[in-house]
């Protein structure tokens, strides 16, 4: 009904603009005096020192903040990361034993493959750790710790707050790890921290201009096909804002390396086809501009995201999205909402069903 969705016309409305507080829940009763204090997992700092891989392990939205996860926790951790999707790692024997971590993400908790893959972990003597909204599900119950995200319930089947809180819990953890292993600093620690409090006003930021990306989506609703590029944690966005799109609005969207496009993808682009560009890494960015400037001379229509300082992504892009400014590695929490915007309105000027997708479930628990 209209009251269950607060006013907004669809759920996925109503769970874009309820971010701001869901990462805020998430975060804040895990951070006190200035310290991340994760007191219900039973994980010890002489564990976390034996962890020689992590494997991360999820499904659709989950496995893409897996994506960013690995990036993560390589650069504050300093531990090897390996992510697969859960219908994959179950089946290909990966190599575990007691010095790896397997740490599944999952909204529902019920997720037939994840709930597998964290079995035969599991069956293995292998630690567990899962990043579970539903209190009480499967993956819950069955892991050896699990530290949730308060999302509160998500109706919609495209998610937005569960993978924005998802992310905030995969940026306390790495901290908290980085801090147990002495891979930063202690000033290094208290920035990320103060930082990661501020996500909360920063996607309010940006959620009080949604209007300009109301309008972007009314100049594209009607594209047969859209890439997505970026390199790094962009690359792994541009996996979330084309899922996003196309799970929703039926366009067919690709996500691509933004490196790999020559190798094949750019043979695709023609006159008017929409790519959107992911700038917000600065030791990339210029990279980035050189991938916009080949697609741009093969017909692209440009659509650049970066953050507030880089305006001179204007150069070259059609049209630019910004986000506030914000330590690199947080940033993939800021870019998804443009693009969670971006999709939402798209397919709401498309008339599609949004909040019950085709052929989309919310939870799958048959494999
Ligand atoms: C379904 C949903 C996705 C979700 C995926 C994994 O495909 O439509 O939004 O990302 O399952 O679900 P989970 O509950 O394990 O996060």
């Amino acid at each position: 009904s209209a009251a269950e969705k607060g006013g907004y016309q669809h759920f996925m409305a109503k769970e874009i603009m309820e971010q701001p507080k869901a990462v805020r829940d998430t975060i804040s009763p895990r951070i006190q005096d200035g310290k991340i204090v994760l007191d219900k997992i039973t994980l010890t700092a002489e564990q976390i020192k034996r962890f020689k891989k992590i494997y991360i392990v999820a499904c659709g939205s989950a496995y893409h903040v897996g994506m960013i996860a690995k990036y993560v926790f390589e650069k504050f951790a300093r531990i090897p990361v390996e992510v697969d999707v859960a219908s994959e790692f179950r089946y290909r024997q990966p190599i575990m034993d007691d010095k790896v971590l397997v740490l599944v993400i999952s909204q529902s908790g019920e997720t037939a493959d994840t709930l597998a893959a964290l079995r035969e972990a599991k069956n293995l003597g292998v630690r567990t750790l899962s990043i579970v909204n539903v209190v009480g599900s499967s993956i819950a119950n069955d892991s050896d710790d699990v530290i949730y995200t308060w999302a509160g319930p998500e109706i919609a089947v495209a998610t937005t707050k569960a993978y924005s809180t998802q992310l905030a819990v995969v940026y306390l953890l790495a901290i908290y790890f980085a801090d147990k292993l002495g891979t930063i600093t202690a000033e290094e620690y208290s920035s990320y921290i103060s930082q990661l409090q501020s996500l909360p006003d920063k996607i309010s930021e940006i959620l009080a201009n949604k209007e300009q990306i109301q309008y972007l989506a009314s100049q594209f609703f009607n594209a047969k096909d859209v890439f997505f590029i970026g390199r790094n944690l962009d690359y792994a966005m541009s996996l979330e804002g084309s899922l996003k799109l196309k799970e929703i609005s039926y366009i067919h969207s690709e996500a691509y390396a933004a490196g790999e496009l020559k190798h094949g993808t750019i043979s695709l682009v023609e006159d008017g086809t929409l790519v959107i560009a992911l700038a917000t890494q600065d030791a990339l960015f210029d990279k980035m501009i050189s991938n916009m400037k080949e697609v741009k001379a093969r017909g692209a229509v440009v659509l650049g995201l970066t953050t507030k300082q880089n305006k001179k992504i204007e150069q070259v892009a059609d049209y630019a999205l910004y986000v506030p400014e914000l330590c690199e590695m947080m940033l993939p929490s800021l870019a998804v909402v443009p693009l969670q915007l971006f999709a939402y309105y798209v397919a709401s000027m498309k008339g599609c069903d949004i909040d019950k997708p085709r052929n989309l479930a919310k939870s799958v628990t048959v494999e």
